[in-house]
């Protein structure tokens, strides 16, 4: 149920961590055919048509975005529209995300996230107090499946000090051709978490970008200190909050499906800049999935 040590090690040294087969096929094809059931039935109507960019010039955090932390909510791939905001492709093949709560409202997928062997993996991690904070399918949709700059995920998911751990599952195989993830190894040592994302309700939308005192920005990354992993259908990755990492467009003709949820460690601070809160309250993640006590 647990981690080797040379996993645990390989995770340490490289900030990331790839488990071959981690789903069998019969568990790929079930939350691979959920993703296509809600991908068919949500609805058009009343949508805001909010979309997903990573971009941070970027608007990202309309009332859609940012009330989606409970919720099962559905943001489409900029490239989805034309000039005039008409929708080019169908609804099934423009959403770049769903997200942020599956683990909590689909059981499929909060099975596929609050079990014994997550809980086992956490502990191998060293994670004193594993709580999963959010959840998404991202769908690297063909044609127009967008690219994800290098990032840190602490960034957007931050504590004091910054300890979010991503578990990030292929739904199907993951190539270069439509959008694999690569990593810069070790980045998780030397690249520190130099600002993070707030909500600031200021004019330009819900969410912007503080310094944090202390830390250097870290350098950009040349494209040959990136390494793209094999990741068939079936595998995850575990991925450092500090890692630098991102993935390519997708332009073939074949979409790429992943399921991905974050942690954070309850005995950091989790504060109320964040955007993520789970309501009814605000007090800084206390209404987060407990991944000790439910699994
Ligand atoms: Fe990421």
């Amino acid at each position: 149920m647990t981690l080797t040590q040379e996993q645990v090690d390989f995770f340490h040294e490289n900030g990331y961590l790839i488990l071959p087969r981690e789903l069998d096929s019969g568990k790929v094809m079930e939350l691979f055919g959920r993703t296509k059931e809600l991908l068919s039935d949500f609805s058009l109507e009343d949508h805001p048509m909010t979309t997903f960019s990573t971009d941070e010039t970027a608007h990202v955090g309309d009332d859609y975005f940012l009330g989606s932390s409970d919720k099962v909510r559905f943001f489409f791939e900029g490239d989805a529209f034309g000039v005039d905001g008409e929708l080019l492709k169908p609804k099934e093949k423009a959403i770049n995300k769903i997200g942020h709560s599956l683990h909590v409202h689909d059981s499929k997928f909060r099975d596929a996230t609050v079990n014994g062997r997550n809980k086992a993996i956490a502990q191998a991690l060293g994670i004193s107090d594993a709580r999963v904070l959010q959840s998404m399918i991202i769908c690297k949709q063909p044609e127009i499946g967008g690219a994800v700059p290098s990032h840190q995920d602490s960034v957007f998911l931050y504590t004091d000090p910054p300890s979010a751990v991503g578990f990030w599952y292929a739904l199907e195989d993951c190539t270069a051709e439509n959008g694999a993830l690569s990593f810069v190894p070790g980045s998780h040592k030397w690249a520190g978490i130099s600002k993070r994302m707030v909500r600031t309700n200021g004019a330009s939308g819900g969410t912007g970008f503080i310094n944090i005192e202390g830390i250097s920005t870290p350098r950009e990354p040349a494209s040959e200190e990136f390494v793209m992993p094999e990741c068939p259908a079936g595998t995850l990755v575990i991925i450092h909050g500090s890692i630098l990492h991102k993935s390519e467009t997708n332009k073939s003709e074949k979409s790429r499906y992943a399921y991905t949820f974050h942690m954070i460690d309850g005995s950091c601070k989790y504060d109320n800049k964040n955007w993520l809160q789970i309501p009814p309250t605000d007090e800084g993640g206390a209404n987060f999935t407990r991944l000790y006590d439910e699994a």
